[in-house]
């Protein structure tokens, strides 16, 4: 279905892109620079300064970046990370993959870990914390390394929707042992397809972390270290990333004046609980702008009919997926969130007219037009 006001739209971004984009892709192939070259290191560099850590590795997904940090790290096996459920599963699988136990902690009302649970969700194989910063909002960090020096625990950000958020003026993914991006192509820095980064200030993560993603090679010696895995981020992704980069500042500057908008027209309309959470100490990239209502379902309905796409993440507590054999930890605002929120279109290229259709509609659904 062709929406009139679509969530996200590829082709559209890839139109106002398209020389920079093309030239970094065809320049590429022409020198024939596939695998491990200078747009990678290039991207590398440009990565780490913008988010203002010594180190950053490309690796071939988010995934990878959260479980090979974990690994890095040294977390494995009797091992237990706290986390949330409300986030996308790769967080949580990370952790399984690493062979080590997930501990399920509840959000609060900004849809990010609840930080005055951490405490009592420690026990003695407590070994990190991997706070998700979702949406573009990044969690009370403050609390979060306090608790984890306090306690002697690796943090590992889990930043893969809050390239350029900040909190206390710094960036996520710069706070923790590791910060573990996504550029995934509907994140608000998208590649060409899968890709994801660690970015740290530890030499030794990152040299774990460079000999995970090619098989525990050290590429200057020939040794394999370890053994590992096949995961680079691809030298063309890097290169078109490189170009995006320099966009993604403005980008988000764009997202956050499409969430004011929102805000100014939303704000009172029905239940509507808006995402708009204002403290001085956070600067949020709007990832994905999110409200709660009682009446998701329908509206989300009302508004398919009218030609406005909307997602849902995520409309079932993850422990509700018998596949994923997590014990249900009983969170219960986590359990709220499945059902009540709805993301609104959101990205570089929703057009204030977008705005406009939609908030008139939702106005309309609530009898507030
Ligand atoms: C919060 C969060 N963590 C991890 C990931 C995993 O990233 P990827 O899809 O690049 O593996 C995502 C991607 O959607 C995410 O949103």
């Amino acid at each position: 279905m062709a929406y009139r006001v679509p969530f996200v739209d590829p082709r559209e971004h890839y139109r106002r892109l398209k020389s920079e984009v093309d030239l970094a892709v065809t320049e590429t192939l022409a020198k024939g620079d596939l695998v491990l070259r200078e747009q990678l290191a290039s991207f590398e560099r440009h990565l780490a300064a913008f988010v203002g850590t010594a180190y950053a590795v490309g690796v071939n997904s988010g995934y990878h970046a959260l479980h090979f940090s974990l690994l890095a790290a040294g977390i494995g096996p009797g091992d237990e990370v706290i986390t949330v459920a409300h986030t996308f599963v790769a967080s949580v699988s990370a952790i399984v993959h690493a062979g080590a136990t997930p501990v399920l902690i509840d959000v609060g009302p900004d849809h990010n870990m609840d930080v005055t649970l951490i405490e009592r969700a420690i026990t003695s194989r407590t070994r990190a914390i991997m706070p998700v910063h979702l949406n573009g909002r990044v969690c009370d960090m403050q609390r979060v390394m306090a608790l984890a020096q306090s306690h002697g625990l690796a943090v590992i950000e889990d930043a893969a929707q809050a390239l350029g958020a900040r909190f206390d003026g710094r960036m996520a993914g710069g706070f923790g042992a590791a910060g573990c991006f996504s550029f995934y192509p509907l994140k608000a820095l998208g590649g060409l397809g899968d890709g994801g980064a660690v970015t740290t200030n530890d030499p030794e993560i990152a040299r774990k972390v460079t000999l995970l993603r090619f098989n525990g090679e050290d590429r200057e010696t020939g040794e394999f270290h370890l053994h590992g895995y096949t995961a680079l981020l691809d030298n063309v992704n890097a290169a078109v990333l490189d170009v995006k980069l320099r966009h993604l500042p403005m980008w988000i500057d764009h997202r956050r004046h499409i969430a004011a908008l929102y805000r100014r027209t939303l704000e009172g309309v029905g239940d509507l609980r808006l995402p708009n959470f204002l403290d001085a100490r956070h600067f949020d990239s709007f990832q994905n702008y999110v409200i709660r209502t009682a009446r998701r379902d329908a509206l989300r309905s009302v508004l398919r009919a009218e030609g406005v796409e909307t997602l849902l993440h995520w409309p079932k507590p993850m422990w509700e997926h018998k596949g994923l054999c997590l014990t249900d930890p009983g969170l219960p605002e986590t359990s709220r969130l499945c059902d009540e929120v709805l993301s609104l279109p959101m990205s570089a290229e929703t057009t204030l007219e977008h705005v406009e259709f939609t908030t008139a509609a939702i106005r309309r659904f609530f009898g507030a037009a």
